[in-house]
């Protein structure tokens, strides 16, 4: 795809990862529609510092765990752009929880936002996506972030495990359905940021960082570049990108 002139939603785009990728493609002449769920502040930074980039910004808030609120975010989208030509699915709930003490509750809440989420807002797009005719060449494109807990097992990450590896699934499953004019593919980051409160010159993460085989942390910057590779190659479709330094790799019984 051309990038130059196109419009992308990013979920979760007010601040770490997701602030990143839509950054990323603002510098590659990308208007962005700056999802975020309670940063309204840190989304108003980050649409600053889209606009000084030359392209559109608007910001859209949204609680991803309400279909209507999903519904809501698209409607601005269609009514501001009219069409869309990217989506990347980033937000995503992160808990950690005793397999024992998973509530119906904190089950619900993560596999709605991490999991119902994607899909519906995957939906959505395809709508607006559509709304536009596509050179056979320029299929519009929808990313998924994932993790390696959606591919192994880690522990305490029960319900985002499982999200995760849902969402690797549903990467497949959309790439075949909403071919050929939509292409859909996963990113699986490894230790790209430390949680919120630890930063990333800590020991603590450095540490995390040289277990991996390339020795080292990665940064978001990492993520935001392979988002703009998925956008750019249009050959591309149901594959998952493991962003990782190679922690895929890892040899659990060494
Ligand atoms: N950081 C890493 O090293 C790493 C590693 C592996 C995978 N990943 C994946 O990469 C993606 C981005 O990572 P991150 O560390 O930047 O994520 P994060 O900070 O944990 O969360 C990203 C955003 O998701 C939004 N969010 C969560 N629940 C929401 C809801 N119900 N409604 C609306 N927004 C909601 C939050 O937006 P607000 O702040 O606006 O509420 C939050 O800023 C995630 O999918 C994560 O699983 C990250």
């Amino acid at each position: 795809m051309n990038l130059k002139g196109k419009t992308a939603l990013v979920t979760g785009a007010a601040h770490r990862v997701g602030k990143a990728i839509a950054l990323a493609l603002a510098r590659e002449g990308v208007s962005i529609i700056v999802h975020y769920g309670r940063s309204a502040d840190a989304a108003q930074q980050t649409i600053g510092e889209i606009t000084a980039l030359g392209v559109e910004a608007l910001p859209v808030q949204a609680d991803l765990r309400d279909p209507a609120q999903i519904a809501a975010l698209f409607q601005a989208v269609e009514d501001r752009f009219g069409h869309l030509d990217i989506l990347v699915n980033s937000a995503a709930s992160f808990v950690k929880q005793p397999f024992e003490d998973v509530t119906v509750d904190s089950w619900k809440d993560v596999m709605q936002a991490n999991l119902r989420a994607p899909f519906l807002c995957s939906q959505h797009a395809a709508r607006l996506m559509r709304a536009v005719q596509r050179p056979a060449d320029e299929p519009a494109l929808i990313v998924n972030i994932a993790d390696l807990s959606g591919l192994q097992v880690r522990s305490g990450y029960v319900q985002h495990g499982i999200s995760k590896a849902g969402l690797l699934h549903l990467t497949n499953i959309s790439a075949h359905e909403l071919a050929p004019d939509i292409r859909v593919n996963a990113i699986i980051p490894g230790p790209i940021l430390p949680p919120p409160g630890v930063s990333p010159d800590s020991e603590r993460w450095q540490q995390i960082g040289a277990r991996v085989p390339l020795r080292r942390p990665g940064h978001p910057g990492h993520i935001g570049q392979t988002v703009v590779f998925l956008a750019t190659n249009d050959y591309i479709t149901g594959a998952a990108i493991p962003v990782d330094g190679g922690e895929h790799l890892i040899d659990p019984t060494r």
